[in-house]
């Protein structure tokens, strides 16, 4: 983050990025690299044809542990999870690889699905310490997240690969949440859109009309763990980006479920999950506290009814 950026944070501002650098504006000229043409205007829905309630997306709420807990506190923290079920949307939990038995375990019975937050591109081989897709099959995994920027950053990541393990893990029957999401010299530089359309490109072309099987999770760096969360307008610009470009290329795009991801907290969930192309989100920190979380899931679900009460009007 740029020092502006830091200097909010440090004097409890999260969650405004009105005055850093390159931040959009619905008046002023484009500042990140997004169309205009994929804004939302004020709170009318662009296309009411591709609302949710209408295209039948069901909310999807994933929390991604990333490389936190123990196996004490994952199971307390599941069970705690399940006494707030149900929820009326998805809810899946993706945890380090070593819990992964545990957390079936303590899941089973319940509507909570589970997965992991990374599988190789390969099948089993010679590959020391790799996952492999199947074996995440093996232990019933739903999803598992490909391309998460801490990934692509870390460990070198490029487009293609994420788009192979995307296609791996499709093979296996897993769901892929493949991440994208800029950098923010990238958003003041006018390149979101560029940027995510690479990322997204490589898995198009990759998985052709299989694209469709995927989740996509738009998390622009600048807001992952950082309590800066990207504005309703800017995270909806961005995801109307993304659905047009898989719309291009298969025509079950309006059937698939693009969630967002950084910061996502209770206080921010439902503005966020009301926007058209906001089918949910991909939460981080907040989803290892159990009455955050379940208030996320909570917000999403509430997404659905209010925009099938829209949808009546
Ligand atoms: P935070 O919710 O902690 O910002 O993390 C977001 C994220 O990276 C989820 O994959």
């Amino acid at each position: 983050l740029d020092g502006v950026a830091l200097d909010r944070i440090q004097a409890g501002q999260a969650g405004g990025l009105q005055d850093i650098p390159g931040r959009s504006s619905r008046t002023g000229p484009r500042a990140d690299g997004v169309e205009s043409a994929h804004r939302k205007v004020g709170v009318v829905m662009v296309n009411p044809q591709l609302s949710k309630a209408g295209a039948g997306r069901r909310p999807l709420v994933v929390g991604n542990w990333k490389m936190n807990g123990t196996r004490a506190s994952s199971v307390q923290l599941l069970s705690a999870l399940r006494s707030a079920e149900p929820f009326d949307s998805d809810v899946s939990v993706c945890v380090p690889f070593p819990y992964l038995g545990e957390v079936a375990l303590t899941l089973q019975g319940s509507r909570i699905t589970w997965g992991a937050q990374d599988c190789s591109h390969l099948e089993p081989g010679a590959h020391t310490g790799d996952v492999a897709a199947v074996m995440l099959a093996d232990f019933g995994c739903r999803h598992v997240i490909v391309g998460h920027s801490e990934r692509r950053v870390h460990h070198a990541e490029s487009d293609q690969r994420v788009a192979d393990k995307a296609k791996t893990a499709l093979s296996h029957g897993l769901t892929p949440i493949v991440c994208v999401g800029e950098t923010l010299e990238e958003r003041q530089a006018m390149q979101t859109e560029a940027v995510v359309k690479r990322q997204l490109s490589a898995v198009i072309h990759t998985l052709g009309h299989c694209v469709s099987q995927i989740v996509v999770a738009y998390e622009p760096i600048w807001a992952i763990g950082t309590g800066l969360t990207a504005t309703p307008e800017q995270a909806q610009a961005v995801h109307a980006v993304l659905r047009a470009q898989l719309a291009a290329a298969s025509t079950q795009a309006v059937d698939m479920r693009l969630l967002y991801g950084g910061s996502v907290t209770a206080a921010n969930a439902s503005a966020l999950f009301a926007q058209s192309d906001i089918d949910g989100g991909l939460v981080g920190g907040a989803s290892l506290k159990a009455n955050e979380f379940s208030a996320i899931c909570r917000a999403a679900s509430a997404a659905v009814h209010e925009s099938l009460g829209k949808s009546k009007t």
